[in-house]
């Protein structure tokens, strides 16, 4: 619900446990007064008054001891008395870059709204209240927008600047969401990591200084989650308050929290501004992306339950929305770039045998490429590999009663293809330069509609050629070098942000021509596995990295953000191909089976009691693959802190359990050990399913299952419950 006091300017949006407070003062200034607990009244105006003096600090306005660098201002500028770090920087014509933006007007509407061009959320049942600032010195008009859903309590800030002088005003940087914090008594936590070791939970304390998140490689990358949270020190999964944001884009963004002076703290996420510099030309309205603001009273279950209940009911769009992913087997590790149609056939009907449901050709099926090199950009089969045609394959893929996916990496070309040749214009970056080549390939200039609409029609056509049941969606490098011959010199500041509104543009045209296929995202594994992708493809292939061990810290930390049914997980061959480990069939397994199933190795190469063994696991995923797609994930303990990482869903009925556990290294002379579960009703009987076994779940809770004694590394179990 969103409230205004016309007494005293007070905004109070709130939601299930969660307030959010806001005053605009007499003077026009913004000022933020709670984001935290739910208050009954919110009827804050006293908290103003209450603000401590401090010394050397200028007064506002010629008004003695009103200094705004006191005050928690809701959006602050740069070009007045507070001096602190600002949301947002505009550049005038006259070379000025001060703001001053005061209160107008408010709206409240009763939808969830989103930016134009940007992907958000989705609820017409949602409320949103926009407030309109406005620079009269310059002309130019502020909207802030707080979106509510009609189902849980995360929020929605986005901005927009509207030029309303006839000069041109730059965009320097604009957050799409800054809140201010007294209490400092908290902790930064994030999720980093690196190509192959993604999304790694990371906590530390905060001192006098910034701390920043961020990206500058044109993806949201490997390295960084676009997400930020304070929490309390001693946060665990259920206690502790976490106020956490995170931004519905997929380029460069930033992230930071500062600790100032006088014992306050700003919180801000939005457009990484180390690039962007964005000509508003009159009469013209710029849109920052949207912001997703989760506060949890109960710890970091709590959180990630808001992002994914959110993500999940608002943010993932179509037909597989809550449809049960299919089970996949895929080309890459079991062949990589060497494929035979025959061999293929083979390897499709030995997955039919075992259960697989969807058959995916990945990279290696076009033009004349037989490694990196080559062919990004020729999407023509390789009638080599495939001498009737990717048609007549796909046919015959059907023909054994699987679906048919295919992997592409439109964005991409190789200076040794056709349409480097015929376009070598269209290639991304400063060509007076020398362009760097990453995995042998340049970046196609998506700010060039003339590029887009030929991927748009070129992707079309494979599609329908090939009667895809599914696409994987691949992008394998960084930009470096931006720029665009497209763009003249005025605009090259604004590459980034325009390459992304291209993506977003050809994504969006060619996801909807296609409302029956499964898009799956994919940039090296999870370079850009974030919410603007997940608006448009349902779900994202987690990691490069398949090893099961290390896939336990990457799934843990995508999986707080994410829901389970948007993380491709799959077994693999072993040793692994990344880093060599020896795992058992079991553990890596158990493992994939905490996402979207599937394999990805040569299972022609396999033993008997291996197949074996594999369609057991696949009979056992399709029992319980609703419970783990849609159910809720609770994390028992964590490969980070302990030697074994242990989770649990529960369907959404409550009424299905599936527990999970893996030991790490094993150690000698340990005790034994019990896991004990979360999220079961206290006073209800669960069958052990694979034991017939009757435990109380307060038992199961309170005391846990026993964990086998074993001399194993990463040694695994899991266990199957229904209530009774
Ligand atoms: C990177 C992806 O993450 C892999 O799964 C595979 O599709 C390769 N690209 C193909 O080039």
């Amino acid at each position: 619900m969103i409230t205004f006091n016309q007494k005293t300017g007070i905004f109070h949006l709130s939601a299930q446990n969660m307030s959010y407070v806001m005053q605009a003062l007499p003077s026009g200034h913004l000022i933020h007064l709670h984001w935290g607990k739910k208050l009954k009244n919110a009827a804050l105006d006293y908290v103003i008054d209450e603000i401590k003096r401090a010394s050397y600090i200028a007064d506002t306005d010629g008004i003695k001891e009103f200094k705004l660098e006191r005050l928690p201002i809701e959006y602050p500028a740069y070009g007045n008395s507070d001096l602190r770090t600002p949301a947002f920087s505009l550049i005038h014509e006259d070379g000025s870059n001060l703001s001053d933006f005061r209160f107008i007007s408010y709206e409240i509407v009763d939808n969830l709204l989103k930016p134009k061009s940007l992907p958000s959320l989705i609820d017409e049942k949602g409320e949103t209240l926009i407030i309109t600032l406005f620079d009269k010195v310059k002309e130019i008009e502020m909207k802030q927008y707080y979106g509510l859903n009609s189902k849980t309590a995360a929020l929605i800030r986005f901005v927009t600047v509207k030029n309303k002088s006839n000069k041109i005003t730059k965009i320097e940087a604009l957050n799409s969401a800054c809140v201010h914090f007294e209490d400092t008594n908290k902790e930064l936590l994030h999720f980093s990591g690196a190509w192959a070791r993604e999304a790694h939970r990371q906590q530390n304390s905060l001192t006098q200084n910034s701390q920043v998140i961020e990206s500058r490689r044109g993806q949201s990358g490997h390295e960084h989650q676009p997400f930020i949270a304070l929490v309390d020190s001693l946060v665990t999964e259920t206690t502790g308050s976490v106020h956490a944001m995170s931004l519905i884009y997929s380029g460069d963004f930033k992230a930071s929290v500062t600790t100032e002076m006088h014992d306050a703290l700003r919180l801000q996420i939005g457009l990484n501004d180390y690039q962007l510099s964005w000509n508003l030309l009159p009469n013209e309205e710029f849109e920052a992306p949207a912001a997703m603001l989760v506060y949890a009273e109960n710890g970091l279950r709590e959180m990630s339950q808001e992002f994914k209940t959110t993500y999940q009911n608002f943010l993932v769009r179509g037909k597989y929305k809550w449809q049960k992913r299919p089970i996949l087997i895929n080309s890459w590790e079991a062949f990589y770039f060497n494929l035979e149609e025959e061999r293929l056939l083979k390897f499709a009907e030995e997955s039919v045998n075992l259960g697989v449901e969807l058959f995916v050709l990945d990279d290696g099926w076009f033009a004349k490429r037989d490694n990196a090199t080559s062919s990004l950009g020729d999407w023509n089969t390789n009638y080599k590999k495939f001498p009737n045609g990717l048609g007549s394959f796909s046919q015959k893929i059907k023909a054994l009663g699987l679906q048919f996916g295919l992997w592409v990496e439109p964005e991409m070309i190789n200076p040794d293809s056709q349409l480097y040749q015929e376009h070598p214009d269209w290639v991304l970056g400063d060509c007076s330069r020398n362009l760097s080549l990453s995995r042998e390939q340049y970046v196609l200039d998506l700010t060039n509609p003339e590029v887009r609409d030929y991927l748009v029609k070129t992707f079309i056509d494979i599609f329908n050629e090939s009667a895809v049941d599914y696409v994987k969606w691949d992008f394998n490098r960084s930009l470096t070098e931006v720029g665009s011959d497209y763009l003249d010199a005025s605009q090259q500041g604004e590459v980034f942000h325009r390459y992304i509104l291209g993506l977003y543009d050809i994504v969006e045209r060619i996801t909807a021509a296609f409302p029956d296929v499964l898009f799956e995202n994919c940039a090296g594994g999870g370079g850009r596995f974030d919410c603007g992708m997940t608006y448009y493809m349902p779900q994202t292939w987690t990691s490069d990295d398949t090893d099961a061990i290390e896939r336990l810290l990457i799934q843990e930390g995508t999986s707080y953000l994410y829901p389970s049914a948007s993380m491709g997980c799959h077994v693999s061959a072993s040793p692994n191909h990344q880093n060599g480990r020896l795992t058992s069939l079991k553990t890596r397994g158990v493992v994939a089976m905490q996402g979207n199933f599937g394999y990805e190795l040569d299972i022609l190469k396999l033993s008997k009691e291996e197949k074996c063994e594999i369609k057991n696991q696949i009979a056992l995923y399709k029992e319980i693959r609703q419970t783990v797609q849609f159910g809720e994930l609770f994390n028992l303990s964590t490969a980070q802190k302990d030697n074994a990482k242990a989770w649990l869903y529960r369907s959404q009925d409550s009424n299905e359990v599936v527990v999970s556990y893996v030991q790490i290294l094993s150690k000698a002379n340990t005790p034994s050990k019990r896991l004990r579960l979360s999220g079961l009703q206290a006073t209800a009987d669960y069958l052990l399913v694979d034991t017939g076994e009757i435990r109380s779940g307060d038992e199961l809770m309170a005391i846990g299952l026993a964990i086998d004694e074993v001399k194993e590394d990463f040694y695994s179990q899991m266990w199957r419950l229904k209530k009774c």
